[in-house]
């Protein structure tokens, strides 16, 4: 039904008018709920116990979809094991002019150019204690993606990703390093191992001691090896918990549509595996790997899961396939 009569429907409208209309009809509780018997996963076989948190199963929401945490609730009658909250910056910002996301249909693909829109922490710290007050904040676990502000100088920048870290700490059990997304300028050169650093460094001591939480870094698929390695030792030399593999890529040679923005869905799908086979193999199997692009069927995961990914994240997939997506690939992995 979803493929035949909800997604014509749904993308007769401009992709983010239909987004928020989407997501307007997940705040309401009774809405998720109703499709929870068709959508939720349970089974013990999917489960991944990954920094001590234990996952129902491993498909997450990817960053970007809920990037104000105004759907926490739904994420999970929609069957995800975990959702990834942002990007987030210190203060509320209005992102790129509209139009910002472009469907393509044939190659089954996105193109968005958002630039980080979001409330900002304060708005958005009031919005998770207010669900945690009323007991509705949710049972999966809960990352949350961080990124600067456009305005922040690149050399400052380190600045608003602790204000970040330390604001979010105790709504977070994961974070985040979003330093790949190509729609804020300059963002993707602080994957440069001094930038990088400078802004692990500081997010490493303040974590030290009693309550600290997993930080992952989310990286380009734009990287070339070399790149990605010196990534890898800024990791290693922080003792980071992960990486995310990867991010909307700005190389559009392989579908017919060219507007400025990350492309995301099945045109990322191998070569986003292939840099998580690529990081595997580099640290042995020991870095855990959170896999995202182009994930759409339970095949498409498990090519990620052997590609040594330990968790992965759907976007894209999430559009094309419909809100039963979870459970489909859910049911296809234990099959
Ligand atoms: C409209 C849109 C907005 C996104 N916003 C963010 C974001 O704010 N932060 C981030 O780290 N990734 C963002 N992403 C990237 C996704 O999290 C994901 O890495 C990418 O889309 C590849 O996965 P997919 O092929 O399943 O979509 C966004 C993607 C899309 C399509």
């Amino acid at each position: 039904m979803y493929k035949s009569i909800i997604r014509p429907f749904f993308f007769r409208f401009d992709a983010e008018e239909a987004h928020h209309f989407a997501m307007n009809a997940l705040r309401v509780p009774l809405f998720s709920k109703s499709i929870a018997p068709f959508a939720k996963v349970n089974n013990p076989q999917l489960n991944v116990n990954l920094w001590g948190i234990n996952f129902g199963n491993p498909i997450g929401v990817a960053a970007g979809f809920d990037k104000d945490g105004t759907c926490l609730p739904a994420w999970e009658n929609l069957g995800f094991g975990y959702a990834e909250i942002g990007t987030i910056t210190p203060r509320p910002q209005p992102g790129n002019p509209l139009p910002r996301i472009f469907r393509i249909p044939s190659h089954q693909a996105l193109i968005n150019r958002m630039g980080f829109p979001n409330d900002g922490l304060e708005t958005i710290i009031k919005r998770f204690d207010a669900l945690k007050k009323s007991g509705k904040w949710p049972h999966i676990p809960i990352g949350i993606n961080i990124g600067k502000q456009k305005s922040t100088l690149l050399d400052e920048a380190g600045k608003d990703y602790l204000e970040c870290f330390l604001a979010l700490k105790p709504y977070a059990d994961y974070f985040a390093i979003n330093i790949s997304s190509p729609n804020t300028p300059g963002l993707r050169q602080l994957q440069q191992k001094d930038a990088l650093n400078q802004i692990l460094r500081p997010i490493v001591e303040a974590n030290l001691g009693g309550d600290s939480k997993p930080v992952v870094v989310k990286i380009a698929p734009d990287l070339v090896e070399k790149d990605i390695m010196a990534v890898l030792e800024c990791i290693m030399e922080n003792q980071l918990h992960g990486i995310i593999a990867t991010n909307t890529t700005i190389d559009k040679t392989a579908v017919p549509l060219k507007e400025d923005g990350g492309l995301s869905g099945a045109p990322l799908r191998q070569h986003s595996t292939d840099i998580i086979r690529f990081i595997s193999k580099e640290t042995g199997g020991k870095l855990p790997i959170i896999g995202v692009g182009g994930i759409f069927t339970a095949d498409d995961a498990k090519e990620k899961l052997d590609a040594g990914a330990s968790l992965l994240q759907i976007y894209t997939g999430f559009i094309y396939e419909g809100p039963l997506v979870v459970r489909s690939i859910c049911d296809g992995l234990v099959k």
